[in-house]
């Protein structure tokens, strides 16, 4: 066939693709079996050397071997290019029923805690939250109180003031003369929790920034009788059945007045470090001053509210066995851990 061995042509390039394993080789044999160099090519352009009776059949031998090298040429690609997909996916394969890696859950801190409760108990009494300003006018602090410019609660020692003649407020009963300056519709019953602050010498049972919850109720007829069954309910539900005590109390915008203690759960009520001769104080209420209510538009002959505040930073610290409270108010994962678990 005078040179021209399209058979030896053909497999040499099988031998050269079979050795192939990636698209840049499949390409470097393309080159060299189907560029103007390779065999095929250069015998094609030889064949003028062939005898003219042998010409046709040479060529058409020649043309059919380069399809089939174009033809196994692109079946070699998709198998290289399926055989890369396939290592691909293998290597990326991942068990998806296989358990995650878990994120440890956060809880919530005890402060929020208790004061969801209390939201809670407040809300099956159908009393309505309510906020206000932390940074508050000394009217509302203060003044619309009946607490006026002498009153010792006033006194600088007690509170922070800041620019503008304004006040941190030092109670949440704040929002009581805010929400009752909005002359509301009655029946009218509110509660408000957050923080307050005093400028108190720090101890084991003071804080000069602290958390209350508060609580008012304005309506016709209401009597002494409804704020001790309120209080009654309201302690029962947050600290379960216990021994309860009403003692005289002087707040300047309630009359009469009264403090309630609970008799001390860690000593049975015979004394400990954690109470006062067995009773532990925990709210301070009473009915709504005549004054209060003249000065927001009512009637007192007509209209009366009862209004109790309590302290949900102590609170918390004694359902999480806590004898001091700044604990509280440090950002110490341990310990939040440990009081999650009760185990303080
Ligand atoms: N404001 C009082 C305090 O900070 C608590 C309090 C007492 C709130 C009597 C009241 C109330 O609403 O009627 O100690």
């Amino acid at each position: 066939m005078n040179g021209i061995d399209v058979a030896a042509a053909l497999a040499a390039f099988r031998a050269a693709l079979a050795e192939a394993d990636s698209p840049e080789a499949i390409e470097r044999v393309r080159r060299a079996h189907t560029g103007k160099k390779s065999p095929l090519k250069l015998a094609l352009r030889n064949l003028r050397s062939v005898p003219p009776e042998d010409r046709r059949a040479v060529a058409q031998s020649i043309n059919a071997a380069q399809s089939q090298v174009e033809s196994e040429l692109s079946a070699a690609a998709a198998r290289v290019l399926a055989a890369a997909r396939e290592a691909r996916l293998e290597a990326d394969w991942m068990d998806l029923t296989l358990p995650g890696a878990s994120t440890p859950r956060g809880s919530r801190h005890p402060l929020t805690e208790v004061e969801r409760q209390c939201l809670a108990v407040m809300r099956q009494l159908g009393f309505v939250p309510v906020e206000g300003p932390e940074v508050e006018n000394p009217y509302f602090n203060f003044d619309a109180l009946n607490i006026p410019e002498h009153h010792p609660a006033r006194d600088l020692q007690d509170t922070f003031w800041v620019d503008n003649n304004l006040v941190l407020r030092t109670h949440t009963t704040s929002v009581q003369a805010r929400e009752l300056s909005k002359h509301p519709a009655l029946p009218f019953k509110v509660v408000s929790m957050g923080r307050v602050y005093r400028n108190e010498a720090v101890d084991a049972t003071h804080l000069a920034m602290f958390h209350q919850f508060e609580g008012i109720w304005v309506e016709k007829g209401l009597t002494f009788a409804h704020l001790k069954a309120t209080l009654a309910f309201i302690v029962e539900a947050l600290y379960g059945p216990g021994k309860l005590r009403f003692k005289p109390k002087y707040y300047p915008y309630t009359e009469p007045s009264v403090g309630v203690d609970l008799a001390c759960a860690s000593c049975d009520a015979t004394g400990c470090s954690a109470c006062s001769g067995g009773w532990v104080t925990i709210l301070g209420a009473g009915m709504i001053h005549p004054k209060l209510l003249i000065q927001f538009g009512y009637d007192p002959d007509e209209v009366s509210g009862i209004a109790f505040g309590l302290g949900t930073t102590r609170m918390a610290a004694q359902s999480y066995g806590m004898s001091q409270l700044r604990p509280m108010y440090v950002p110490n994962l341990t310990l939040l851990h440990s009081l999650y678990r009760g185990q303080s």
